[in-house]
């Protein structure tokens, strides 16, 4: 038997594969594009003979239907994804492109699939869409957390694009009895995240002297979810979750941005002090804000915690110094990902190399 998992070269995909085996011997295949997020160094350890990478497209129909006939998966986890905001904004076509039209042909290869299968392996079949809590769009302070019932509105061209797919996903449910399930996660953090997102960036700016970018006023809100929970979150759905249905994922950890900055610098200040003697927080630095940028995100889990019995074994203060201690112990990771077009980026979106 063998799971499909499409994007697992970058930051959740490569976590639950290197999770799975951990629990199951079950066989993967993982299929990625490798993208500039997409990195086969974060799967180094997984020395798995019931491990096989295929670089290709979802976007490719010739790609996609050669793989499910060659593995015939049982179960399918969609994690390919353009997944940066700030990149959305600045070069919206690749998140229509993977986001909307690769899961829309990723839905049709795996229809024709599925609807050659013989019953019971049809009847045990599961696509897991992996989406996003900003799907749901930008909450004040005072609103209640994101449920599965949330109101679909999106503010971002990432979120407008993850929430077509999940558009997408559902309509395969109710058209063509395609047995999806989907995920709507809130802001994951952990190993091998690319240092482009607030966390990872601001550790690998701190231990290099570079100052900490703080969009705006800081006080936006998300809520940190612990990259193993989410993984252990997609597990209980593989095995329990119910066809057609949406799950809430979220941490439980609401902070604002400045909140996350100074406990970054309160861990690297106890683990890795600098050699100057000054604190990390003196790097912090308030920048021009995102265009569009959305105040709060929350999630309500409780459906997966009351269904699937799922609970995060992480607080933000245990996952966040687990994650750090990853970061200074995988310096090379950090270099080695530190390529001319990673330079590039950083220059394009905070105007210097510092
Ligand atoms: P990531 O950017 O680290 O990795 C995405 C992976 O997909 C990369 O390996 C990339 O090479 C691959 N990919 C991109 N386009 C592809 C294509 N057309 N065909 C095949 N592979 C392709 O993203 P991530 O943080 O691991 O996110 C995984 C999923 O979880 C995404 O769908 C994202 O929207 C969702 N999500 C992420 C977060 C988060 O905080 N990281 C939160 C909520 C939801
Ligand atoms: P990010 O990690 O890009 O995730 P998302 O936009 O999907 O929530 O950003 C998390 C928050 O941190 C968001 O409010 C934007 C903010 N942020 C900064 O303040 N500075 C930065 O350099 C980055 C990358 C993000």
């Amino acid at each position: 038997m063998t799971l499909l998992i499409t994007g697992g070269a970058g930051f959740i995909g490569s976590n639950f594969i290197i999770d799975w085996f951990k629990n199951y011997s079950e066989n993967i295949v993982n299929i990625d594009k490798l993208t500039y997020a997409g990195n086969l160094e974060n799967l180094l350890s997984v020395n798995n003979k019931n491990y096989k990478f295929e670089h290709g497209d979802i976007s490719d129909a010739n790609f996609i239907k050669k793989i499910l006939n060659k593995y015939s998966p049982r179960v399918i986890i969609n994690f390919a994804a353009e997944s940066h905001v700030d990149r959305s904004i600045l070069q919206p076509s690749n998140f229509v492109n993977t986001n909307v039209l690769g899961t829309f042909n990723l839905l049709e290869s795996t229809r024709f699939y599925w609807n050659k299968l013989e019953k019971s392996k049809k009847r045990k079949f599961r696509f897991i869409h992996i989406s996003t809590d900003e799907v749901y769009g930008d909450l004040s302070r005072n609103e209640k957390p994101f449920s599965e019932t949330s109101k679909i509105k999106p503010n971002s061209p990432y979120s407008a694009s993850k929430a077509a797919s999940d558009h997408f996903v559902q309509a395969w449910n109710n058209t063509y009895g395609l047995p999806v399930i989907t995920a709507n996660c809130s802001n994951n953090y952990g190993p091998f995240q690319f240092p482009e997102k607030l966390i990872p960036l601001l550790v690998v700016n701190a231990l290099s002297g570079n100052f900490l970018p703080i969009y705006g006023d800081g006080k936006q809100i998300r809520d940190w979810l612990f990259v193993k929970d989410h993984c252990l979150a997609i597990r209980l759905l593989i095995k329990k979750g119910k066809v057609g249905e949406v799950y809430n994922i979220g941490g439980g950890n609401e902070k604002t941005n400045l909140e996350v900055a100074n406990d970054i610098c309160t861990i690297l200040n106890e683990l890795s002090p600098r050699v100057d003697g000054k604190s990390y927080e003196t790097l912090i630095k308030f920048v021009k804000d995102r265009p569009g940028h959305d105040r709060r995100y929350a999630i309500n889990s409780k459906k997966i915690k009351t269904e699937l019995n799922w609970r995060p074994r992480e607080n933000f203060q245990t996952g966040l110094k687990k994650t750090i201690k990853w970061y200074l112990n995988n310096i090379d990771w950090v270099k080695n990902i530190q390529t001319g077009e990673y330079r590039k980026w950083i220059k394009k979106q905070y105007g210097t190399n510092r």
